[in-house]
């Protein structure tokens, strides 16, 4: 049967698509790919768009107009923000127009604006919010290593404590080193795995993200580390194959380096075939397997989908909530790699003033030990499932199309299937405006959730939150039903 999206909805699709990539700097003189967004929607739909665009455009105009009148002193402090930071900003996917809210204060899974308002915090800090913003074994732990003084400069007894707690949910760890975020247990897994393998090449999937320096969203990008990438399609067997067959890229594989499930490449699954695919070709390539789970470390029972799919990489990376709210990060793996970390034998320095960070290592500790159980985890993780049901159930028939594993997902506006969303291509028309207008309804109703339908659910959001989110979401389509609904051919 031909589906086809409402007339104007489409023709705004490919008209945003393609002013979208230019103001993204995608495509830069002469097409050659110049600056990418990493994360983040630089181009707001009144910039692509245009007022006499169409409804869209109409319905964002008019919430933009509403959110900045509610919500001025927070528009005071972006713009005094202006005068220090480039575009008022220190971390670029925080930023959406028309100005960014300022929190004043968090508790359990509320947020607290500069205007007095309050929101059920769905973003859950893109997942390192795991466990809310006031869990009290966790502040119980921050203060009893208060206690005890700051910066050791030493080693202490909670780095092992933490080590082993990390190594008892992922099997496939012997050893651990610690970070002090995402970004950094990436850079040193892939120094890792380039002085033990003697090889160069790295293959990565487009829409992965293993870090600021590490960034796919559309191929390579100027921002990031200067190694030999190979770029690959996500979920696509084929994509592998075509480029390994190429005999200067299959003898230089140095390392696979992959999400299990893409996060910031819009929450779509890695599937099962692809995943042991890539690691039988590791291990006829000699290269080594890294699984990024930095994201996906706390889905299923806790163990990542590694130990879900039962596949074991090389070497692993962690990151977010681990260090249970702290600056955090932390690569492990087999013993054979890792020992070259080993300091009485090793061939690898690794630094890190804060690696071993007192807060960190005492936060991360209380989370794993006494809080985000395995049982805690599966919980949550069928919570998420069932939301993600409930929405893509209330949402048939119109664009609004929720992907994602346990408590972690991501809404699109998308004429396609959600169960033929399968990598970053398949959504590359998403209606970004739809997107945004959504984001500021959600915000007008007491809802937080990051501007790219990013939501990660912590321990802290209760059933009623989500039934409330639920009800908003049903209202938006209501509201927006002319903008938002599939028409069939026949219809239009
Ligand atoms: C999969 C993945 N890897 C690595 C990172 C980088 O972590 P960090 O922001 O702590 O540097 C992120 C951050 O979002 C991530 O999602």
């Amino acid at each position: 049967m031909i589906v086809l999206l409402e007339a104007h909805v489409h023709l705004q699709k490919v008209v945003g698509a393609a002013l979208g990539q230019l103001q993204s700097g995608r495509y830069g003189i002469g097409g050659r790919w110049t600056v990418q967004a990493a994360s983040a929607r630089v181009a707001s739909p009144s910039q692509y768009y245009g007022m006499e665009h169409g409804p869209v455009n109409a319905a964002y105009q008019a919430a933009e107009a509403h959110y900045t009148a509610r919500n001025l002193e927070s528009r005071r402090i972006y713009n005094e923000a202006v005068k220090h930071l480039p575009g008022g900003n220190t971390r670029t996917v925080l930023y959406y127009d028309p100005f960014p809210l300022a929190t004043v204060r968090a508790e359990g899974a509320r947020l607290f604006d500069a205007d007095g308002h309050e929101y059920v915090d769905l973003l859950g800090e893109y997942t390192a919010g795991l466990y809310g913003h006031s869990e009290p074994a966790i502040m119980a732990a921050i203060s009893e290593a208060l206690q005890s003084g700051l910066n050791f400069g030493s080693h202490h007894a909670n780095e092992a404590a933490l080590a082993r707690l990390i190594k008892l949910r992922f099997p496939s760890i012997d050893l651990v080193r610690f970070t002090n975020s995402g970004t950094e247990a990436t850079l040193m897994a892939l120094a890792a795995a380039r002085v033990y393998t003697r090889k160069n090449r790295i293959l990565v999937f487009e829409g992965g993200y293993h870090g600021g320096a590490f960034s796919f969203a559309h191929g390579d990008s100027p921002v990031n580390a200067p190694y030999k990438y190979l770029v690959a399609r996500y979920n696509s067997i084929e994509s592998v194959d075509a480029i390994l067959s190429d005999p200067t890229n299959a003898q230089d594989l140095a390392a696979i380096i992959v999400e299990p499930m893409l996060g910031s490449g819009g929450g779509i699954p890695g599937k099962r075939l692809f995943l042991d695919h890539l690691r039988k070709t590791a291990n006829t390539l000699g290269a080594v397997l890294i699984f990024d789970e930095v994201m996906t470390s706390r889905l299923h029972s806790g163990g990542g989908l590694q130990s879900h799919l039962d596949i074991r990489p090389d070497m692993t990376t962690l990151g977010k909530y681990i260090g249970g709210g702290m600056s955090f990060g932390a690569f492990g793996g087999t013993e054979d790699i890792m020992s070259l970390f080993d300091p009485r034998t090793g061939r690898i320095a690794h630094a890190g003033t804060f690696n071993n960070n007192v807060l960190t290592m005492a936060a991360g500790r209380a989370g794993l030990e006494e809080v985000f159980t395995p049982d805690a985890a599966l919980k949550l993780n069928a919570r998420g499932e069932a939301l993600r049901q409930r929405l893509n159930q209330i949402a048939t028939g119109t664009v609004l199309k929720m992907t994602g594993c346990g408590s972690i997902m991501v809404i699109h506006f998308t004429s396609t299937p959600e169960e033929h969303i399968t990598c970053p291509q398949d959504i590359a028309g998403d209606d970004k405006a739809l997107s945004d207008l959504l984001h500021l309804y959600l915000l007008e109703h007491g809802y937080y959730i990051a501007r790219r339908g990013f939501i990660a659910l912590s321990l802290a959001v209760t059933d009623t939150d989500l039934d409330g989110f639920v009800k908003t979401i049903q209202e938006f389509l209501t509201q927006h039903q002319s903008l938002v609904t599939i028409r069939e051919k026949a219809q239009l």
